[in-house]
């Protein structure tokens, strides 16, 4: 894969709430991450991200299963989409879809995911949102946390780029617990990409 520009151009991939993608977008704009917010990719119509992406003027798009012929098809449309925004680096932020093969041949070593709890521990299939904290909970876990972490063919197993801890207290609710891993999250996203524009972490290395 060539290069990381000095000021990469992300494509953000959610299917709900979106706030991941805004905390990054905020850090973009604060200045401390020197990166450039391109495109929003949601598979669902009614996702509040899609909402707050055209009231704050990033170019967005829905493409979902039902808006394509086939699954090659969407692949083919994401992987248009991205190239029509330049995009540089994929950010899947609450993505609850799998990536197509086009796409990820396409940015090998380019795609990060973030996940609520420490990988390889509580990920897979049907691991994601508060069906991970109530895992957590129901192991009695003392902590749990967040990974960022490359993108392959499969779910949450791609080499891990960061890990941050967070605590698990006895009497946390998935809610109490996914909140903190949230406001987690929220920092360690970003803290992980100023790490990796700058060049300090070299995600071929770890492909
Ligand atoms: C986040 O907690 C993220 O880690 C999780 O979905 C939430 C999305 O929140 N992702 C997964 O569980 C993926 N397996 P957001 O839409 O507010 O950023």
């Amino acid at each position: 894969m060539t290069l990381l520009p000095q000021r990469p151009r992300l494509g953000f991939f959610v299917s709900h709430r979106g706030s991941n993608m805004r905390a990054i977008v905020s850090a973009c704009k604060a200045g401390g991450l020197n990166a450039e917010p391109a495109v929003l990719i949601s598979n669902n119509r009614n996702s509040a991200a899609l909402v707050w992406a055209a009231e704050n003027d990033l170019a967005h798009i829905h493409l979902s299963p039902k808006s394509v012929s086939s699954e090659e098809a969407l692949d083919q449309a994401h992987l248009d989409a991205l190239l029509n925004a330049n995009v540089d680096l994929i950010i899947l932020a609450g993505y609850m879809r799998k990536i197509g093969t086009k796409v990820l041949s396409a940015f090998s070593n380019r795609i990060l995911n973030i996940h609520p709890a420490l990988l390889p521990m509580y990920g897979g299939q049907g691991m994601y949102g508060s069906r991970v904290h109530k895992a957590v909970i129901a192991n009695r876990e003392t902590e749990s946390g967040v990974t960022v972490h490359l993108v392959d063919d499969d779910y949450d197993t791609g080499a891990v780029v960061g890990q941050a801890k967070v605590p698990v207290l006895p009497a946390d609710t998935p809610e109490d617990l996914a909140a903190r891993v949230l406001a987690q999250e929220h920092l360690f996203f970003s803290e992980m990409l100023i790490r990796i524009v700058s060049g300090e972490i070299n995600l071929d290395d770890l492909g």
